[in-house]
């Protein structure tokens, strides 16, 4: 076997004349006619051009060069000589060429279903690429990719290590952690009838660390949420999870704001800037979201007040059941939007739960098209309050004070794509704070949690946790960049007493409590210090490092939006012996639809 003694990124003009063995896959392949064979070989370090030359090669060595394909995998033994022609400036490697002596064909490539070209890419249905992973994986892209997401880890685990974090392990076969989505659960064979459940994060064992006296806690730990995959979204990702004892909120978003300043310019090269606070409420308020892209400037503002002066229907409705209006200027909208898209922004509005998006154009200093005739009577009011101008346009969220904010968010969003108003390449980061502690929930008519039931309220806000629970304010923030939420954390409750106060005003009975988190309280009963932490999502780091909206680019083998792995087809059938073990007995899908 002919051994590797160097990459196919490495060989420079310096080492014309040396004898090298490189090892790789064909990439390209061209042969000239006359004797002369030239192919690209590939490796994870770069190109090497290879030269099967009749003149400088053996008859057996220049059979084998003409019968390479591309992706077969090689061994070749040469020399390495200046290229006679031009160097290739896009290679590293581009003044050399490495002359043929010996071969080696390690293994022939059959027929390719996809070729592992980056200008492919698009072209080639997702399906494929994931199907056939191992060759889109050898995509440059790709490998960039993973090179990057490599760099983070490595940053990250070198950051938190030289601030004394410890990295812990925490287990996967465990008690429900109630993040918000459904468990993905497991059997156990030895406790026939029991289950466990996968972590949806290491949320109560790094509080328990905390307890165990471990002071700082670091895990870049998988994560499994059985919730709908979306663009942001994977039923498994990964997590660096953090945890720190006698902290209060600022230590922790100092640390965390390092970090994440260090880690955007070290390894992605991206200035973050200043990390500022912004209040949920302020977020909510003036840009209808509670991850707000700051990166353009459209804000909304609440007429609620205005509105109530007016004869509009729609409006007195909304504020007679206790709702907000909201109104948003969109500047020159009066030209930029024509109907069609405020048509397709009104199925923004509704799609977030507003009924629609009454809309108004202000020209010439009087109110056309729309909702004009019922906003004239508050003109001169509602022209000072949004400062309109000449050709903008207005566009109202109604609903409750939630669904005004959100919808009119929404269309914000939609907007500063149809208008082009995200300037290319910029990066603006904000954390959130202030968070409510709680949520109303209609359907389940009980409070739920903004972040989660371990979330403490702020100190000066202990008073109201159960007097007022809707106006109680939490310790929970968030990062986000560029409208999208890339971490999430909170002081904890440290006291058994609050902490079970909490459970019980999210519905859980104290027979319930004590079932599902006795633990957890038995621990905070013993000692417990108080603590807050942070996980930001690494697959969300990653995407917003490269630029893409896709989070299956940024995992190696992600899974499909119905949760399939389709490279090695999982989900699958268990085998009836192991369900038999068990003791499960799978019914058809029809009974187990009408069962639930
Ligand atoms: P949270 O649920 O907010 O908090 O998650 C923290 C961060 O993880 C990322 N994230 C995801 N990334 C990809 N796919 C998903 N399905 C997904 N869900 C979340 C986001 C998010 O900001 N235990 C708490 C953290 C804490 O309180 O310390 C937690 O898991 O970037």
């Amino acid at each position: 076997m002919l051994k590797r003694t160097c990459t196919c990124g490495e060989t420079r003009k310096e080492n014309a004349g040396e004898e090298i063995v490189l090892s790789g896959w064909i990439n390209t392949y061209r042969d000239q006619g006359k004797g002369l064979v030239f192919i690209d070989l590939r490796d994870r370090y770069g190109l090497t051009q290879v030269v099967f030359d009749a003149e400088d090669t053996t008859p057996e060595v220049m059979e084998i060069g003409a019968s390479l394909r591309r992706e077969d995998v090689i061994s070749v033994k040469g020399i390495v000589r200046i290229r006679e022609g031009k160097p290739n400036a896009k290679l590293t490697t581009g003044d050399i060429e490495l002359v043929a002596k010996e071969i080696e064909v390690v293994n022939r490539t059959a027929k390719l279903p996809i070729l592992p070209d980056d200008h492919d890419a698009d072209k080639i249905g997702e399906e494929h690429r994931l199907k056939y992973r191992y060759i889109d994986l050898r995509r440059p892209k790709m490998q960039e990719i993973l090179k990057l997401r490599h760099k983070i880890t490595q940053f990250t685990r070198n950051f938190f290590a030289d601030n004394d974090f410890l990295e812990i392990e925490t287990p996967l076969l465990i008690t429900p952690t109630p993040e918000g989505a459904r468990d993905f659960i497991v059997p156990s064979r030895h406790q026939s009838g029991q289950w466990y459940a996968l972590p949806q994060s290491p949320q109560i064992f790094k509080q328990i660390l905390m307890v165990a006296g471990c002071d700082k806690y670091l895990q870049i730990c998988k994560c499994l949420r059985d919730e709908d995959p979306r663009a942001d979204r994977q039923a498994e990702f990964t997590q660096i999870d953090l945890e720190m004892s006698f902290v209060d909120q600022d230590d922790i978003l100092e640390i965390m704001s390092e970090f994440a300043s260090r880690l955007y310019k070290e390894v992605g090269g991206i200035d973050l800037g200043e990390l500022p606070q912004m209040s949920w409420k302020d977020a909510m308020d003036n840009y209808g979201s509670d991850r707000p892209d700051i990166r353009f400037d459209l804000q909304l503002r609440d007429v609620t007040e205005l509105a109530s002066k007016t004869e509009f229907k729609v409006f007195k409705d909304a504020i007679d059941s206790g709702g907000t209006v909201k109104a948003m200027r969109v500047p020159g909208g009066a030209d930029k939007l024509s109907r069609k898209k405020t048509d397709a922004l009104a199925e923004v509005a509704k799609t977030y739960g507003a009924g629609g998006l009454p809309t108004v154009k202000y020209q010439g200093g009087e109110f056309l098209t729309g909702v004009a005739k019922f906003v004239t009577p508050i003109k001169d009011e509602l022209v000072e309050a949004l400062g309109l101008e000449d050709g903008d346009i207005v566009m109202f969220g109604i609903g409750s004070y939630r669904v005004a904010c959100t919808a009119l968010g929404e269309v914000r969003l939609a907007l500063a794509k149809d208008l082009e108003l995200i300037p290319t390449g910029a990066f603006r980061g904000l954390w959130i704070v202030d968070f409510p502690m709680f949520d109303w929930n209609e359907d389940a008519g009980r409070w739920v949690s903004e972040h989660h039931p371990f979330t403490a309220p702020l100190e000066s806000q202990i008073d109201i946790l159960e007097s007022d629970p809707g106006n109680c304010v939490s310790s929970g923030y968030d990062l986000v960049i560029n409208g999208a939420e890339v971490g999430g954390g909170s002081i904890r409750i440290h006291n058994p007493e609050i902490q079970a106060k909490v459970f019980g005003l999210l519905g859980l009975s104290s027979e319930e409590t004590e079932e599902k988190f006795g633990f957890l309280l038995n621990a905070l009963r013993f000692g417990a210090p108080p603590h807050g932490g942070v996980a930001f999502g690494l697959d969300r780091l990653v995407m917003m490092m490269i630029g893409t909206d896709n989070i299956r680019d940024v995992i190696a083998f992600p899974k499909t939006q119905t949760g399939a792995d389709l490279m090695c087809e999982a989900p699958g059938e268990a085998d009836p012996k192991q369900l038999d073990e068990l003791g499960i007995i799978m019914r058809e899908p029809e009974a187990a639809t009408e069962a639930k």
